[in-house]
C-alpha cells in the first residue's frame, strides 16, 4: 500500500463527517474514501452482531477501494466491531473510543469524567474500561441520549427543543460534578455549544474527532504511509441510500465542495 493511497473513513450514517472534518483540517495531505451506512442508520439501538457484520461488510468495501488505512469514525462501530475487525486485516485500522478516552484522561484534574453516546456505546462500557485502565483513580458516569443524533439530522443545533432535551438527559450528570464530559458519538460535537452553554464553562467538553485525527497521523507516520508528496487531497463519498440528504448535510457540515455520492450497494460486499 503506497502512501498515495486514500485512508477509509466509514460511520453508520452522516456523523462521521465530523471526524473527516477535523482529518481534513490536520492533515490537509490524505484523500479518504467515506463510506456512510445511511439505509441502515441508527447502529446506536443495534445488537453487536448486527454492527459487526455491517462493519465487515463497509471495511470489505473500503479494501476494493484500496485504502491505505482505515478510520472507524462511528463511536457505536469502534465499541462494538473494532476489536474484532482488527483481528482480521492486515493495514492499519482504528477507531475513535480510545482516542477520546485518552484525551479526556488527560485534562480531567478531578478525576471524574462523564460519557454521553448512544445506547449500546454506553451499554458496551468501553470508554470507562479505557479510562479505567489509563488511570484507576477515575471515575465515570455515562448517559444514552438517543434524541440527540435526529435532532441534529434534523437541524435543530440551536433550538429550544434541543435545549429541553439536553437539560432532561444531562441534569443528573450536572448534578455529579464532572469536570470533563466526552461526546461519545459521531453527532454531538454539532450541538457542542448548547451542551456547553448547559454544563457550564467549569466542564470541558471533548470531542475523540480531534485526537483520533492527531493519533491517525502518528499511526501513519509510524507505518511510513504518511502522504507528504505536496499532491492536492481528493474526496469520495458513498453511501447505501439518500444521496441528497446526504449531499445537504455535508455540505453544512465540510469546508469544502462536496462532490456528489455515490450510492453502494453494501449488502453485497
Ligand atoms: N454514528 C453513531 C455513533 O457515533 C451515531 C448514530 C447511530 O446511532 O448510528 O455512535
Amino acid at each position: 500500500m503506497s502512501s498515495h493511497s486514500p485512508i477509509g473513513v466509514f460511520d453508520s450514517g452522516v456523523g462521521g463527517l465530523t471526524v473527516v472534518k477535523e482529518i481534513m483540517r490536520q492533515l490537509p495531505g490524505e484523500s479518504m474514501v467515506y463510506f456512510g451506512d445511511t439505509a441502515r442508520v441508527p447502529y446506536g439501538s443495534k445488537s453487536k452482531d448486527t454492527v459487526l457484520k455491517y462493519s465487515k461488510q463497509i471495511v470489505h468495501f473500503l479494501r476494493k477501494k484500496e485504502v491505505k488505512a482505515i478510520v472507524v469514525a462511528c463511536n457505536t462501530a469502534s465499541a462494538l466491531a473494532l476489536d474484532e475487525i482488527k483481528q482480521e486485516i492486515d493495514i492499519p485500522i482504528i477507531g475513535v473510543v480510545e482516542p477520546g478516552a485518552k484525551m479526556a484522561a488527560e485534562i480531567t484534574k478531578t478525576n471524574s469524567i462523564g460519557i454521553i453516546g448512544t445506547e449500546s456505546t454506553i451499554k458496551s462500557g468501553i470508554y470507562t474500561k479505557y479510562l479505567r485502565a489509563i488511570n484507576p483513580e477515575i471515575t465515570a458516569v455515562g448517559r444514552a441520549c438517543p434524541l440527540f443524533v435526529p435532532l441534529v439530522e434534523e437541524g435543530l443545533l440551536e433550538d429550544r427543543i434541543t435545549d429541553d432535551v439536553i437539560e432532561r438527559y444531562l441534569h443528573e450528570m450536572k448534578e455529579y460534578g464532572i469536570d470533563s464530559l466526552i461526546l461519545g458519538c459521531t453527532h454531538y460535537p454539532l450541538i457542542r455549544n448548547a451542551i456547553g452553554r448547559y454544563m457550564g464553562a467549569e466542564v470541558n467538553l471533548v470531542n475523540p474527532a480531534y485526537e483520533t485525527a492527531k493519533s491517525l497521523k502518528a499511526l501513519l507516520t509510524e507505518q511510513q504511509i504518511l502522504n507528504q508528496s505536496g499532491e492536492q487531497a481528493h474526496y469520495e463519498y458513498y453511501v447505501s441510500d439518500g444521496v441528497d440528504k446526504f449531499s445537504t448535510f455535508a455540505a453544512k457540515v465540510l469546508p469544502c465542495h462536496v462532490e456528489r455520492a455515490t450510492v453502494v450497494d453494501i449488502e453485497s460486499y
